[in-house]
């Protein structure tokens, strides 16, 4: 049995910050911004929206795009690095907002690769048949570990949530190929103290190689040619990062999700706020093979190849 995608859900603050905004309260410009980035604009949330409440809008959208409720969940995992507090995780946080009683819960630790992580880890349960439904959800209030005067991190960041649910799928469709790493020998380009630090050029250099290396590698698990992949959704942090890949990948622009220039680096929300963003589009089918792929820091990674449908 496959596991796939059977439901999902976003959510992001309504509040719109342009790079115009920043450039009122820092020394930058809406032209440097867009050029070496491509973002345009990010959501920022109020100090009384936590990640727990973002969380909790994108997994109810989940549970009701997937036709199930939230009792039939065995598992809630949550990628995040901004949690509301160090304990209890916001996946229990979740199992108490959303009434998932028999759900176990535990938050996942991998950056923006961190979605990634969850995917992969809900496939093991359920095709192993021990687990039927598995909630994941990407989310980051990121402008709270942002230093809104350090203009090398702060425009790059958004706030946001994602969320999917991961069951049985019929077919052929579902997850076909993974690959999940680690590096933490790099985990010193990007971490966070009390704000988060971050050596930009080693983690582009980074990012431009693992991404290209990682989607060939899970088309070539999965047996897929390039000419195969109707749609490539990578990790939305910069522009060019995304253009590197994708000629590796050798897609069309048009067949790649591109939403950095309206939400800006959402960490491990991005690839989930993006899936539903092309499918609300119309951009992905039933039986489209998709690429969606990672990195953060820790130094992560992780991709997945997958054909949707239930
Ligand atoms: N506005 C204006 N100037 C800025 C700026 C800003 N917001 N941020 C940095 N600069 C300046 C730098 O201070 C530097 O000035 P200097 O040459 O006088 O020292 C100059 O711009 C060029 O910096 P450089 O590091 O060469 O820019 P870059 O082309 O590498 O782009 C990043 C910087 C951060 C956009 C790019 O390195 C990047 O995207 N890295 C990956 C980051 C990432 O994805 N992180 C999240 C991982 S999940």
């Amino acid at each position: 049995m496959n596991a796939g995608v059977v439901g999902i859900g976003r959510y992001l603050p309504n509040k719109v910050v342009t790079n115009f905004d920043l450039e009122k309260v820092m020394d930058t410009s809406d032209e440097w911004i867009r050029t070496r980035t491509g973002i345009e604009e990010r959501r920022i949330a109020p100090d009384e929206i936590d990640t727990s409440d973002m969380a909790f809008e994108a997994a109810k959208n989940a549970i009701k795009n997937a036709g199930i409720s939230a009792e039939e969940i065995d598992l809630i995992l949550v990628a995040t690095v901004t949690p509301d507090r160090p304990f209890p995780s916001i996946s229990c946080m979740l199992q108490e907002k959303l009434g998932a009683k028999k759900a176990a819960a535990m938050d996942i630790s991998a950056a923006c690769a961190g979605f990634m992580y969850g995917i992969v880890t809900a496939k093991q349960f359920i095709e192993t048949n021990v687990f039927k439904y598995i909630l994941v959800v990407g989310v980051e209030k990121l402008s709270k570990v942002t230093d809104w005067n350090d203009r090398n991190t702060a425009v790059l960041f958004g706030d946001g949530a994602g969320a999917a649910i991961i069951g049985p799928v019929s077919g052929n469709r579902g997850i076909l190929s993974f690959e999940l790493g680690a590096d933490g020998t790099g985990g010193k380009h990007l971490y966070q103290d009390e704000f988060i630090i971050m050596n930009g050029r080693e983690v582009f250099k980074f990012a431009v190689r693992q991404m290209g290396e990682s989607c060939i590698h899970v088309l070539e698990k999965a047996g897929l040619s390039k000419e195969e992949v109707d749609f490539f959704i990578p990790h939305q942090a910069n522009i060019r990062i995304m253009e590197a890949s994708r000629q590796r990948l050798e897609v069309p622009e048009e067949k790649m999700s591109k939403t950095v220039n309206k939400y800006g680096n959402t960490s491990s929300a991005s690839i989930p706020i993006s899936l539903v963003e092309e499918l609300e589009a119309g951009k992905i089918k039933d039986d489209d093979v998709i690429v969606m792929v990672g990195f953060g820091g820790g130094l992560t990674w992780g991709a997945i190849a997958i054909r949707w449908g239930k």
